[in-house]
């Protein structure tokens, strides 16, 4: 939504004197009191409308993003005294993964928190070296980059497509499941796999044998169900808030990739903003972004929790060495997507981490 300023955007209108005439003179000056007093009249009452902040995103209310969703909403409109409104629609209600990016850049949203496996489909290619299989092996070496200056030259990437980058949410680490137990690299050969829109995903899900089909988010669930494919990989809290873990009878707990956010806004819209209010939303942004991160581990942990009360899902641990055949196998995707990404920025995150592929452990 386009930030309105009253002088700019709603000038008062006086109509010009006609050439001649006492009569038509007096009565456009008339005239040009008259819309001159309405306008300034009606001003305040403008200027008291909310700037509303509609924040999509697609995942349930009770996640790490969508909690966060909530937070931000609470501390923006507090700080800016009820100067800012922000909606926020969870669950794909307003926009699917792919929609919900159109929306953003024509203006229709303000806000979203796509995955960062999300970003490939605009252009912008980098953000899927998140997406490497075990590049980060915990949420301390993960936040060297999403807080460090990697972690904002990528955002600021986002510039060129009309997007501003605000933060980085965590959700967390990924894990597979299907209809059949995953143990070995064997057990994974011709699954078809739901992936999220990432070309180093697809090739993660290749090294595996497997048959990757990108998915929107919001049709998982009946995809599992209906057998259109047979597995996927996310964190926990969202397997369980969308009830995969009910159409999904084991789930190994892999944790050999990361799944976390990019809190974006409209370019224009937030450059339009006055400069008040963009500083109250950077603190609220501050303050739910630290929530977001604090809360993530504690709601994966929940939510494994109650799948495995559920009793739906049966719940693998892999050993040591069924984990280190996984990670041989998938660590080549580092190789292999060097091209997409650019080498350097992904020992610019080796650097970060520590992690070398060829040391692994
Ligand atoms: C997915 O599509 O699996 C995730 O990106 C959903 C989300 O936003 O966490």
């Amino acid at each position: 939504m386009a930030v309105f300023r009253p002088d700019v955007d709603n000038p008062p209108k006086f109509i010009l004197a006609p050439t001649g005439g006492e009569t038509m003179k007096i009565r456009n000056t008339i005239i040009g009191a008259i819309t001159a007093a309405v306008a300034a009249f009606s001003l305040p009452a403008v200027a008291q409308q909310p700037i509303v902040i509609k924040f999509s995103h697609v995942v349930a209310n009770d996640t790490p993003k969508g909690h966060a969703a909530e937070f931000f909403k609470k501390k923006a409109e507090e700080l800016t005294g009820g100067r800012v409104k922000v909606e926020v629609y969870a669950n794909s209600t307003l926009y699917k993964d792919k929609e919900e990016m159109e929306a953003l850049q024509l203006g229709a949203v303000q806000m979203l928190a796509p995955s960062l496996a999300k970003f490939g489909p605009l252009g912008v290619k980098e953000f899927e070296v998140f997406d490497l299989p075990y590049i980060f092996d915990n949420y301390d070496q993960l936040h060297k980059v999403t807080l460090g200056p990697v972690g904002r030259q990528l955002l600021d990437k986002l510039e060129a497509k009309g997007i501003r980058g605000l933060a980085y949410w965590d959700n967390g680490f990924k894990s597979f499941s299907a209809n059949k137990p995953l143990h070995t690299p064997e057990d994974y050969k011709g699954l078809k796999m739901r992936i999220q829109s990432s070309k180093v995903l697809e090739s993660q899900m290749r090294a595996l044998g497997c048959l990757p089909q990108v998915m929107a988010f919001s049709e998982v669930y009946q995809a599992l169900q209906t057998g259109v494919v047979d597995g996927t990989e996310n964190p926990i809290s969202n397997l369980y808030t969308q009830k995969m873990h009910e159409v999904q009878k084991h789930l190994s707990l892999t944790e050999h990739g990361y799944l976390g956010y990019a809190v974006i806004t409209n370019k224009k819209f937030w450059d339009g903003l006055p400069a008040d209010i963009r500083t109250k939303l950077e603190d609220a942004m501050g303050q739910a972004t630290r929530y977001a991160n604090q809360i993530a581990k504690i709601e994966n942990d929940k939510s494994l929790e109650a799948v495995k009360a559920s009793g739906k899902t049966q719940v693998y641990t892999p050993t040591a060495q069924e984990r280190m055949a996984i990670k041989k196998a998938l660590v080549k995707t580092h190789v292999d997507m060097e091209s997409r990404i650019g080498k350097d920025l992904i020992k610019s995150i080796y650097k970060e981490t520590g992690f070398d592929p060829n040391k692994l452990q």
